[in-house]
């Protein structure tokens, strides 16, 4: 059972800066992990310094005001001190990453810009750490980073999405973890990204597996692939850049997945974007969801342990024979009196019986 924040004994006026302070309430409350919270404590000070101050001022403060058993707070004290000590060399170089002024979360003014920003940022950063560039809670720890990996490789087990009779696509591949671990579980693995320098580590890292495909992308949309050519498309935190490109690119995206979707398909979102909440992300999938005919399975839940990235779930109208099912209407004049479709309710309502075969695709 997480701990309150308030509970954690982090007051104000103990010294401890506090946009940092927050973020040690938020670990010792039980809500993120100490290579999340150290990654967040980076990102606020850019300075491995400030952090390993920061752990020190908790270490002293927590016990003497801390309202609740003193026993949690010390263990999850001990463990981010550990975890620090063990990768003092990983955050000082993310801190030096973050300080160099390279990224930035201002929108772009134009896809073109926004596009050439991120090809830039991640030809770079992937220079600087190959673990740390694709996420940088992994502290520019591999082992860190397959931890991560296998946990969302869990979920997409879960979810029923894999197998060797499916072909998946990832949106801004990076380094080609995902396609590494999913290799051995899918039929063909495709990756695609717009930083050059990434997908040549992408090759290096899947050079052994055959049914890995990885391709440099205009970042643009998907127009490298056929219609219905996957049964997964999945993006691993590469959506806030696309987010800062502009809402047209996200748009082109969410339209260009719809077709290279099998029906019935799914498409992950891991993580949308770093800025705005996540009532507000909820609204914007939402509204593309509707537009383009998916529906929203899962909506922003954090279901990972190592990392705090927010997934959403969004799966294709599937019209097999046999099937009754029900989609919102979005263009009602597209469909004609011969098509097996009443409307109702603002809703389409295919029903399929089982003898009668419908060819025409239906297209929402
Ligand atoms: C934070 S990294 C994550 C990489 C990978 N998904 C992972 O989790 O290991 C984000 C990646 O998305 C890529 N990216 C951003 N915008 C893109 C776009 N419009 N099309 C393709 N790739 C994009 C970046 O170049 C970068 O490699």
């Amino acid at each position: 059972m997480p701990l309150s924040e308030e509970s954690t004994g982090l007051r104000a006026g103990s010294g401890l800066a506090p946009a940092l302070g927050e973020v040690l309430k938020r670990y010792l409350s039980g809500s993120i992990s100490p290579e999340v919270a150290l990654m967040q404590m980076l990102c606020e000070s850019e300075s491995a310094e400030a952090v390993q101050h920061a752990i020190a001022i908790a270490t002293t403060e927590c016990p003497e005001h801390a309202e609740i058993p003193q026993q949690n707070l010390r263990d999850r004290l001990d463990a981010i001190s550990a975890v620090a000590a063990e990768h003092e060399k990983g955050c000082a170089r993310i801190a030096r990453m973050l300080a160099s002024g390279v990224d930035s979360g201002e929108p772009a003014k134009t896809i073109q810009e926004g596009l050439a920003f991120t090809e830039r940022l991640f030809d770079w950063s992937v220079r600087q750490s190959e673990e740390a560039s694709v996420a940088l809670y992994s502290l520019g720890d591999p082992g860190v980073l397959e931890r991560a990996t296998a946990e969302i490789v869990e979920l997409f087990e879960q979810w029923g999405v894999l197998g060797r009779e499916k072909s998946v696509l990832q949106i801004g591949c990076g380094t080609g973890r995902m396609e590494a671990a999913l290799s051995p579980l899918v039929g063909d693995a495709y990756g695609i990204d717009v930083s050059g320098e990434m997908i040549e580590r992408a090759r290096c890292k899947c050079s052994e597996f055959a049914n890995v495909h990885l391709s440099k992308t205009d970042g643009r949309d998907l127009s490298m692939f056929v219609d219905r050519m996957f049964d997964l498309v999945y993006a691993v935190d590469s959506f806030p850049y696309l987010v800062q490109s502009g809402a047209a690119l996200v748009e082109t995206h969410f339209q260009e997945v719809a077709r290279v979707l099998n029906p019935g398909g799914n498409f992950a979102i891991l993580n949308y974007a770093y800025r705005g909440g996540l009532a507000e992300h909820n609204q914007a999938i939402r509204g593309y969801a509707d537009r383009y005919g998916f529906t929203v399975t899962v909506e922003g839940e954090r279901p990972f342990k190592l990392w705090n990235g927010a997934v959403w779930r969004l799966v294709t109208f599937r019209a097999d024979r046999g099937t009754r099912g029900c989609a919102r209407v979005l263009r009602p004049a597209a469909f004609t009196q011969e098509d097996p479709i009443g409307l109702a309710e603002g809703s389409i309502v295919v029903d399929l019986p089982a003898q009668q075969s419908y060819k025409r695709p239906l297209s929402l």
